[in-house]
């Protein structure tokens, strides 16, 4: 069976697919068999789920989409809500074979969450609930912004909650405008159990080899 990780983030569009990919790239350069799995998305765009596709072309090995994406739902809210709206209830035990499946096929499986970790998925279960399922490392990335000092903290505090691993944390540089940037990351690294993995900086342009250089996957202990 393979290694898996469970990659959250502060909030919503902070950059968990990025560095998912740029981690599937990481260990797939190694000569691994990297596969990417988005166990539950929500938003389409005409008719396609980005986060899907790009995690597909990060990956190294090709596998049956009912297992890279149990669940996929067209308009951009909640999972819960999204599934309720489809007569839906999202199944952890149904993510948990497509993981296993996926993980019996590949070296490495990163798990790309919905949202943020505490993520409701159906009436009574979260992200953090299915993580816990998986039973993953987590790694975390950290839109850089004004406010994610204490979206990391809360995180961190629900990581540590779970249980699980803190596996370690990205910085992300999501606003070009930030402030205080440096002074902000050293924060979060004396603050969090997790290790900086790396600091990607505001860049639209930036490909995904670029990303690959920044990312210490060695802090991992994969190598
Ligand atoms: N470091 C960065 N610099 C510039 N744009 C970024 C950076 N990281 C992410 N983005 C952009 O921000 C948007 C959200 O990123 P994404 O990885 O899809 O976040 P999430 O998966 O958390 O929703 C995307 O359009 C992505 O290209
Ligand atoms: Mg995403």
């Amino acid at each position: 069976m393979g290694r898996g990780y469970f990659v959250t983030g502060t909030d919503t569009g902070v950059g968990k697919t990025t560095v998912s990919c740029a981690l599937l790239r990481t260990f797939a350069a190694q000569g691994k068999k990297a596969v990417g799995m988005k166990p539950v998305v929500a938003g389409s765009e005409n008719g396609r789920w980005h986060d899907v596709e790009q995690l597909i072309a990060a990956s190294n090995i090709r596998a049956d989409r009912e297992y890279v994406n149990p669940y996929a739902f067209h308009p951009p809210i909640s999972p819960h809500i999204a599934a309720q709206q489809a007569g839906i209830d999202i199944d952890i035990a149904v993510i948990e074979r497509a993981y296993q499946a996926l993980s019996s096929q590949a070296d490495i499986v990163i798990v790309e969450g919905a949202g943020g970790f505490l993520v409701p998925l159906n009436a009574r279960q979260t992200g953090a609930d299915l993580a816990r399922a998986l039973n993953l490392p987590v790694i975390l990335v950290v839109g850089m912004r004004l406010g994610c000092l204490n979206h990391a903290l809360l995180t961190a505090q629900a990581i540590h909650a779970s249980g699980l691993p803190f596996a370690g944390w990205v910085a992300n540089g999501i606003d070009p405008q930030m402030l205080v940037l440096q002074e902000n990351i050293a924060t979060l690294e004396q603050r969090l159990e997790g290790s900086l993995l790396g600091v990607i900086p505001y860049d639209l342009e930036m490909n995904a080899q670029e990303i690959v250089k920044i990312l210490d996957v060695v802090t991992l202990g994969i190598q």
